[in-house]
């Protein structure tokens, strides 16, 4: 555990970048440091690794103070990673991540294979092993930067804006793979970012600072999202904190409906009895995957004409995907309703708006309830 007790920074031309900072960052988890720009996350960081000495205040790893260690040694037990990633230029990708265990005198042979076992750990072609730092795409040569860090397996990763210089979509996939990086690897890992969406998105806590480098709330996104400290939160958080919130309700609890699911040779009967439940059926292949909706007076039992379907959306997995993929895919449905699917992609249910909104005020009543809305952590938000 890295444990910043109250902690502040005053640069020598007498900015005060942190305020008396006190945060616990626990073990094996990832801590969100977010902010407006100039709120003092970076000086927070580099205290952390010494790059910055605090003017006030101790910071301790482990219930021992940092200073109490040589600077070096405790570098060590720190990947750290920057935007852009700050890699060398005149160093291919393999040297680059094999920089520290050659510093640690690994020797050549074994520092390139931990180099290339890190390569396919963050996800990077072996082919690009021999390429400079200038021939990758922003988003490879972040991941060069992930895999440089972790080279010598420190228990600490301090990552600082990381991922702010490359596209959303190439953003959305690094996040992706640090969350599983980090489920494999168990790192305690602290995350500077000034985008409150990666902060709710990456962070098992997250820190809000405020300019002044004060501490604004300290909390699980749900709890953020549910319960913003003041209105500077608030006003950080932006408009939609309601719908954001559902990322962290399961759907694992929705009631679904099967009666309305039927094959291309479905009875008569068997489309009377959809009926019953749901106004449209949604009409599968013999595998049970969606092929759209139909009116059931339109269909004709026994040979229903798939291309006569209305389209059947996205559908969100059970149990795997939120309420607010539910709620997304039931309001962009052609009938309002959501399909949910298994792992193959087999319909298991549908559920329509009105279900899925009682079910939404059910979630918020339980977590106003006292029940943890992290009880749903695992569910992809
Ligand atoms: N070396 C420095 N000397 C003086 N002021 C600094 C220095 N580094 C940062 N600052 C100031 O400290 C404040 C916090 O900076 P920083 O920690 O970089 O914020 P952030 O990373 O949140 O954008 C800012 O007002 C910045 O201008
Ligand atoms: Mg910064």
């Amino acid at each position: 555990m890295i444990r910043i007790d109250t902690v502040t920074k005053r640069y020598p031309d007498g900015t005060v970048a942190v305020d008396r900072l006190t945060l616990d960052i626990p073990d094996r988890s990832i801590t969100v440091l977010v902010g407006p720009s100039g709120c003092g996350k970076t000086t927070t960081l580099r205290m952390i690794n010494r790059m910055v000495e605090p003017t006030e205040g101790t910071i301790r790893l482990d219930g021992v103070d940092i200073r109490e260690q040589p600077v070096t040694t405790l570098r060590r037990s720190m990947g750290y990673v920057i935007q852009n990633a700050g890699l060398f230029q005149h160093r291919t990708v393999v040297d680059n991540i094999a920089t520290v265990p050659r510093l640690l005198g690994w020797g050549k042979q074994k520092s390139r294979a931990r180099a290339a076992e890190l390569m396919e750990r963050v996800g990077l072609d072996a082919s690009l092993a021999k390429r400079y730092p200038y021939q990758l795409s922003g988003g490879q040569q972040q991941r060069v930067g992930v895999a440089r860090a972790l080279a010598a397996d420190p228990p600490v990763l301090l990552m600082d804006e990381p991922f702010s210089a490359v596209d959303p979509v190439v953003r959305k996939g690094l996040q992706d793979e640090l969350l599983r990086l980090q489920e494999d690897l168990g790192k305690t890992i602290v995350f500077v970012t000034h985008d409150i969406d990666e902060a709710v998105k990456l962070g098992t806590m997250v820190a809000v600072l405020r300019t002044g480098g004060r501490l604004a709330q300290y909390a699980p996104p749900a709890e953020l999202l549910s319960a913003p400290a003041d209105a500077f939160v608030e006003d950080f958080l932006g408009t939609d904190r309601g719908i954001r919130r559902l990322s962290f309700f399961g759907t694992g609890d929705l009631p679904l409906r099967t009666s309305p699911i039927v094959t291309l040779d479905a009875t008569a009967e068997q489309i009377a009895a959809g009926a019953a439940d749901a106004p449209y059926v949604l009409v599968t292949d013999s595998d049970g995957r969606p092929l759209g909706w139909g009116a059931p007076q339109e269909l004709t039992a026994g040979r229903i004409d798939p291309a006569r379907l209305l389209p059947h959306g996205r559908p969100f997995a059970r149990g795997g995907e939120s309420l607010r993929a539910a709620l997304d895919c039931a309001v962009l449905s052609p009938t309002g309703w959501a399909v949910a699917v298994d792992e193959a992609g087999r319909a298991v249910g549908v559920v329509s708006q009105q279900a899925i909104g009682e079910a939404i005020r059910a979630a918020h009543g339980a977590h106003r309830g006292g029940a943890a809305a992290a009880a749903d952590a695992g569910v992809a938000r």
